[in-house]
């Protein structure tokens, strides 16, 4: 953040990144500097305290402008979304939420000449005609989802607003979150982070996607990184400015099943696909990073065994906390 008397408003703090991202951000800035905003999932009570902490819902574009005016913000981090699974259920509700609030952000971002915003995009934006495997960053973008809809609409209003209006906005093409502190839920890798809960408290997960499918997946940490990584980079070094691909693993769902057996004696995993594998089909098997790589020094740290490991230890330490 280069005018850094101002404040850092994350939206959306409340969700699966936001409850990451908001300590990280806290650490690096001071927790003073960061105020946490959210709208329908609130937050644990430790983490309201942490810091200022609001509740926003970001399509109303009055109370976000009172809000920026109030704190004196000059970058936000706007994650607050409707995930793939739950846009299906409410497409029209997905369109509002994620389009509406974008476009608010980005105003406000102009109106009030804040030196950075940043917005996640999504393996999402990839469909059926997108080459499946080491997705490149510029390829064809015809998702069947209204969530790929909405990211493939939102990165382009982003390059929008930064080549009409000179907003310095970046984003990440994010891959399935795996992660224990928080569950978003409503997407369609879900099932790479609810597998680990119900090892370590059933010993069985019923899985909905079948076991043969790839998908690109990434542990928070490294996300974290990615996000905080681009977002200090000099803006000369970024020449993307819709959303750069970021990858670290991919593998199937019975892989990830025998990778949790091999560590919780006697877990069984059963397959029974529903709406998400249709999907999760659509999606790539893996991204090609090499742009993020060389602009900015992208660099995935965590493999499927790291993910693994350190996902277990996690849930059971969280499970243990309560
Ligand atoms: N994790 C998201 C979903 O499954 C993809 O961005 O919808």
């Amino acid at each position: 953040m280069s005018n850094c008397n101002r404040k850092i408003l994350v939206a959306g703090a409340a969700g699966q990144v936001g409850t990451e991202l908001v300590p990280a951000l806290r650490r690096r800035y001071g927790p003073e500097n960061v105020i946490a905003a959210a709208h329908r999932t609130l937050p644990e009570e430790s983490f309201r305290k942490a810091g200022p902490f609001v509740t926003l819902d970001a399509t109303d574009e009055d109370a976000l402008r009172g809000l920026v005016r109030a704190y004196d913000i000059g970058a936000i981090y706007h994650l607050a979304t409707l995930l793939s699974a739950d846009g299906e259920r409410d497409p029209e509700r997905a369109w509002h939420v994620n389009l509406g609030s974008l476009k608010n952000v980005l105003d406000l971002g102009v109106e009030f000449e804040m030196s950075q915003v940043f917005w996640p995009s999504s393996i999402a934006v990839f469909g059926p005609t997108t080459p499946l495997v080491h997705t490149p960053q510029r390829t064809v973008l015809e998702p069947t989802t209204m969530y790929g809809v909405t990211k493939v609409a939102g990165e382009n209003l982003c390059h929008y607003y930064w080549a009409r209006y000179g907003l310095d906005v970046r984003g990440l093409r994010y891959p399935g979150l795996v992660s224990y502190e928080a569950f978003s839920g409503g997407g369609t890798t879900d099932y790479s982070v609810e597998i680990f809960t119900a090892a370590v408290t059933r010993g069985h997960y019923t899985c909905f996607v079948d076991a043969s499918t790839v998908l690109p997946l990434m542990y928070m940490d490294d996300a974290i990184r990615a996000t905080m990584e681009l977002m200090a980079a000099d803006s000369s070094r970024i020449t993307v400015r819709t959303s750069y691909n970021v990858s670290a693993v991919s593998f199937t769902a019975g892989e990830l099943a025998a990778a949790v057996a091999d560590r919780v004696n006697g877990f069984t995993c059963d397959f029974e696909p529903d709406f998400r594998q249709a999907i999760a089909d659509s999606w790539p098997d893996s991204m090609d990073d090499s742009v993020a790589r060389e602009d900015w020094g992208w660099k995935p740290e965590y493999d499927l065994s790291a993910l693994v490991e350190t996902m277990l230890n996690g849930v059971r330490e969280k499970l243990a906390r309560r």
